[in-house]
């Protein structure tokens, strides 16, 4: 599959790996709509890949529907929708509510919420596409921060959903679940930094190549970092012995907080 002539909207596309793919998808000939809470980001973004900028704070009810029909509005038709937009607020479960909701409002609402819009666009349009970026803590966990594990592990349960219930309608879902990815998410994430970059440590336009590459194939699961696969299946074939391991990585990299 190529972009060219395609309508794709991005989000999260203010830097990191949403400007990546952003600009991957604006070379191969598809018309952008480039969406951040970042405004300036966003306008910076749409400016130098001759995108559309439409701002929106997807932790909000009611945001996402609107980016949706604005996106629709604009580009008439949306052929592919990354949901790529994330936080990594870095907390640990103590902490309050509040942070809760931001995590699951960005990482997993977000996408429930651009669904509700899009899927019927796509119904009636006869097919359609959506790419969410969750990650490999989606996957597997990341230690020391449940709202990000909780919230991707439900990111990746949502596309698979979606995935099993309009897969006969032409309707295609992914999901990207990279680790270490050398964006400002990465560069802020701490303790847990060397641990991501473990395996390999990914350019964000490595994972946006792959990822628009991975829109032709019938690939669920869009997996930048190959070893993530042996880990899941690790994880199910012998969760015991998985649990043990994290369990002592978690003690190694936080003590027994
Ligand atoms: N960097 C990594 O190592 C890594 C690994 C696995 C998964 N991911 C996922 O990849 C995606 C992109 O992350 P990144 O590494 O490029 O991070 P990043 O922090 O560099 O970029 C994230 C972008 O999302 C935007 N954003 C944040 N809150 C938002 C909100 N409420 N509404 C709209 N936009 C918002 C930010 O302004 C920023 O432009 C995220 O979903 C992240 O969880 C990243």
């Amino acid at each position: 599959m190529t972009l060219q002539d395609k309508n794709v909207v991005v989000t999260g596309a203010g830097r990191g790996i949403g400007r990546a793919i952003a600009e991957a998808a604006a070379a191969q000939g598809a018309r952008v709509v480039v969406s951040d809470v970042d405004q300036a980001a966003a306008t910076e973004v749409a400016d130098t890949t001759g995108g559309i900028a439409i701002a929106a704070d997807l932790s909000k009810a009611a945001e996402p529907e609107r980016l949706v029909l604005e996106a629709i509005a604009t580009l008439d038709r949306i052929d592919v929708f990354f949901g790529n937009a994330g936080v990594d607020l870095g907390a640990g479960w103590q902490v309050e509510d509040r942070l809760w909701d931001v995590a699951m409002g960005v990482n997993l609402m977000a996408h429930v919420r651009a669904a509700r819009e899009l899927i019927p666009h796509w119904l009636k349009a006869g097919g359609g596409h959506y790419v969410v970026t969750a990650s490999a803590a989606g996957l597997l966990s990341m230690v020391g921060n449940a709202p990000y594990s909780v919230s991707k592990h439900a990111a990746v349960a949502f596309a698979e959903w979606l995935s099993i219930s309009y897969a006969s309608r032409d309707i295609k879902v992914q999901a990207i679940c990279p680790q270490g990815v050398n964006t400002q998410m990465l560069q802020d994430s701490g303790a847990v930094k060397d641990l991501l970059s473990h395996d390999a440590l990914l350019e964000p336009r490595d994972v946006a190549g792959q990822a628009i590459a991975a829109l032709s194939t019938d690939a669920f699961y869009v997996l930048p970092h190959p070893s993530v696969a042996d880990y899941a299946l690790a994880r199910v074939r012998t969760p015991d012995a998985w649990l043990t391991g994290m369990s002592r990585l978690s003690d190694r990299v936080f003590g027994d907080a």
